[in-house]
């Protein structure tokens, strides 16, 4: 599960996944039922993602050794 925070009016995307060269998430991306957005990342780079304070929708993220993963967007609790 890719952690997710409210940072005050947005949302901070974090995981503690691995980000090695031969084992990292090579993209995060926001999905909902009208628009999708894409987020590429790099090896050797903490995965973070910032984005606007979407209610719902889902997360997708793609492991280079596991595959891809999703989650559901829910409301964040202060
Ligand atoms: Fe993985």
């Amino acid at each position: 599960m890719l952690k997710v925070e409210d940072i005050g009016g947005e949302l901070f995307i974090s995981s503690d996944h691995e980000m090695k060269k031969e084992h990292y998430i090579s993209f995060a991306a926001y999905v909902s039922d009208s628009s999708a957005m894409v987020f590429k990342q790099y090896p050797e780079w903490n995965l973070q993602v910032t984005l606007p304070l979407y209610r719902s929708g889902k997360l997708v993220w793609y492991c280079t050794k596991h595959g891809l993963f999703y989650q559901e967007l829910r409301r964040i609790k202060k």
